[in-house]
């Protein structure tokens, strides 16, 4: 009986642990932060550099789960990795150069990113092989991935198109048309990685999407055509015998610096300076958004860094924040943000309305349901179906009741919108498995402690 009931305790005590409380709001900050790499940009520099030739270096690569899976599944196919320093170094195998024994099992935790992507690359795989996934990510759609790396000539078992799925590659990889409609990066990605590969010219019509991998291939010279069209991109990839080794320094991720702007915003009195951050006109959706909304946002030393834009974002409390009727044509380039932004849009003076976002649901929880269901739980009435949401903002919102945050299947987004939403608006909060941070921001409290002091 003793025994067991201290092996409760026991049980009880991690638990507690894993549990983050929040018993007051956030008073003004003034300060600076230096945000980790991003995340999109980590991962397919990895991706990359495993099929150059020769060394690559990185800089300032994210250390979080989704991109140490990246790094353990590339070590699985052969890929020697070493990190010295501040710098992770990648000696690339070349084009089709991966050497792995039969039956290797690749595990992408919660990782979409690295599940999908990697699934281009192996299109020529001799041997089969298994890739699983988390239990969140066990439940995302692969068939997205899956429909158009078939007609490369690859072959995949899956269940309804979920992970695990078995790869079986082809020898002679065929180049293809394919239209993609989801707006999905991913997809994207996955097939121009695929079309490295093949005989000819792969051209697909994408549906507008973050771009870091047009930008990387043009870097690298990589053969690659885009007509930008009105929602849509004609991209064309020529196969390559060979990819140039890239030595890289990753600029900070704006979907992690996106709840320290939110929260910025919300918080009296508040000044915060965000430095180096990757701000590629495909992510900054939530920027776009939330000037339109009031917000006090400006970026400084705008530079070019191999193709991509880079900049120091500076961000001021705002008290008049108006609602908005969000362009639907922002959505890819805020995808991650939305749940943030809605925060926002709980403490502006009127009614947001947000469409076509479908694909938030796709996401490693269920997001617009999530979105609504924190929203309720501050007190704001929220009109919610499969694609859209209503909020009514409350330019008074304050909270003064214990709110528990649970069950979001470790939702690192869910997470970190909660304790935003805690440290803005008050309440005593009891936010569940903190650890789910580590998949993208693993210093995000670190961070957070830096501002609340
Ligand atoms: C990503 C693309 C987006 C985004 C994800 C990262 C990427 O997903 O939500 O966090 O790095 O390509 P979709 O491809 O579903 O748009």
């Amino acid at each position: 009986m003793s025994t067991s009931v201290n092996h409760l305790k026991l049980i009880d005590f991690k638990y507690v642990k894993n549990i983050y409380s929040i018993k007051k709001p956030i008073t003004s900050f003034n300060d600076s932060l230096e945000v980790e790499g991003d995340k999109s940009l980590s991962i397919r520099w990895a991706l990359l550099a495993s099929q150059a030739t020769g060394k690559s270096k990185a800089i300032n690569i994210l250390k979080s789960e989704d991109v140490f899976n990246t790094l353990k599944c590339l070590k699985m196919l052969g890929v020697k990795i070493k990190f010295y320093k501040k710098i992770c170094e990648i000696d690339g195998l070349g084009i089709n150069g991966y050497r792995f024994k039969k039956n290797i099992i690749l595990d992408a935790g919660n990782s979409g990113t690295l599940a999908r992507l990697i699934m281009g690359l192996l299109i020529h795989t001799k041997n089969k092989i298994k890739i699983l996934g988390d239990k969140s990510l066990s439940q995302r759609d692969f068939y997205r991935v899956i429909t158009p790396l078939e007609k490369f000539g690859a072959r995949f078992i899956s269940k309804k198109g979920k992970l695990p799925i078995i790869i079986k590659g082809t020898k002679s990889p065929k180049s293809i048309e394919y239209r993609e409609n989801l707006g999905s990066a991913q997809c994207k990605t996955a097939i121009m990685f695929a079309a490295l590969n093949t005989k000819g010219t792969t051209t697909i019509k994408a549906k507008k999407s973050r771009n870091h991998t047009e930008l990387l291939f043009k870097y690298l010279n990589i053969p690659i055509k885009i007509k930008k069209q009105k929602n849509y991109d004609l991209i064309k990839v020529k196969s390559v015998k060979k990819i140039n080794s890239l030595n890289y320094k990753i600029p900070s991720d704006i979907s992690s610096c996106a709840f320290f702007i939110v929260l910025t915003i919300l918080a009296k009195n508040s000044k915060l300076r965000l430095t180096n951050v990757n701000i590629n006109p495909s992510r900054i959706g939530i920027i776009k958004i939330l000037k339109k909304m009031n917000a006090k946002i400006e970026f400084k030393n705008i530079k070019n860094y191999k193709g991509e834009k880079v900049a120091d974002i500076l961000v001021k409390s705002t008290k008049n924040l108006k609602p908005i009727n969000c362009p639907t044509n922002l959505n890819s380039s805020a995808i991650d943000e939305f749940l943030v932004i809605f925060l926002i849009a709980a403490k502006a003076n009127g009614v947001s309305n947000f469409k076509n976002l479908a694909e938030l649901n796709q996401k490693e929880s269920p997001r617009l349901q999530w979105g609504s269901k924190i929203l309720k739980l501050l007190g704001i009435k929220t009109i919610t179906n499969k694609n859209s949401i209503k909020i009514f903002g409350n330019p008074n919102l304050t909270v003064n009741k214990k709110i528990i945050i649970k069950n979001f299947s470790k939702d690192h987004r869910v997470f970190m919108t909660s304790v935003i939403a805690a440290l803005a608006f008050g309440g005593s909060w009891y936010i569940h498995d903190k650890d789910s941070i580590k998949t993208s921001f693993p210093t995000f409290l670190k961070k957070i402690k830096i501002l609340n002091k």
